[in-house]
């Protein structure tokens, strides 16, 4: 039995400790090797505390156990955010980082999204995450499904991800996301013709994709 709760403050380390295991998956990260597994990756874990410091991260908890099954890191994207984080990146020497964060920033400041719906700050689902033990449930549904119900509570218009993986895609898709826009991995190469997100299938392309709420 599973129950979906804000996480609090005294959570946030468990949090970021489900992440060292569980996140390094992500079909971007893996590509491009930037966490590993069990290992704490400084950089990621600062942007990921960021996102928990807005308070409207989610998590799931199985009840018996008090054991993390999975979390919804949910940030406020301020209009001119995208911008810091460009500038931000590129002071950043990590080579991993910037390569993700690049692609993340690059297509998200091409979309502009705050102009296209004339919103000033948007609901950003950054970061899904569910243990191995406990995928392929629906978790990562409800982890969307509760999130909406925290972006509405707070008033916001706007609702966007990053899905960087297949699976995330069907998730948003079934909650009634769009794809704003989608760009394929494997058409980025470095100076030498190797690929630079070589991404394993079925994870081939990277969607931005967005909710209005009413
Ligand atoms: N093989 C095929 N399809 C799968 C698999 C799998 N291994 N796992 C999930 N799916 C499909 C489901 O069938 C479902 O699609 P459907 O509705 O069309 O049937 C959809 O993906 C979601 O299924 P859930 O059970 O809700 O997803 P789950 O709770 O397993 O969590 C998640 C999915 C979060 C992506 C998990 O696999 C994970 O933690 N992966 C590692 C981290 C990661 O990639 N996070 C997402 C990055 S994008 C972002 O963070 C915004």
């Amino acid at each position: 039995m599973l129950e979906y709760v804000i996480v609090p403050k005294s959570r946030f380390s468990d949090v970021i400790d489900h992440l060292r295991v569980s996140f390094p998956d992500e079909p971007l990260n893996a590509a491009v090797g930037l966490a590993l597994h069990g290992i704490p990756c400084p950089l990621l874990e600062h942007h990921e505390l960021k996102t928990l410091e807005d308070g409207m991260s989610l998590m799931a908890v199985d009840r018996n156990m008090e054991k993390i099954a999975g979390v919804a890191l949910n940030g406020v994207s301020n209009k001119g955010d995208t911008e810091k984080s460009i500038e931000e990146t590129n002071a950043i020497e990590n080579l991993q980082y910037r390569r993700i964060f690049g692609l993340l920033n690059d297509v998200n400041m091409e979309l502009d999204l705050f102009s296209k719906y004339n919103v000033d700050k948007i609901f950003d689902i950054r970061i899904l995450s569910v243990d191995s033990n406990y995928r392929g449930k629906g978790i990562a549904k409800d982890l969307f499904m509760h999130s909406e119900a925290i972006a509405r509570k707070n008033g916001f218009k706007l609702m966007k991800t990053d899905a960087t993986s297949l699976f995330t895609q069907r998730v948003a898709e079934s909650q009634g996301f769009w794809v704003e826009k989608s760009v394929n991995y494997h058409d980025y190469m470095d100076e030498n013709g190797k690929k630079i997100y070589d991404t394993q299938p079925p994870h081939l392309d990277y969607k931005v994709m967005a909710k209005l709420l009413d």
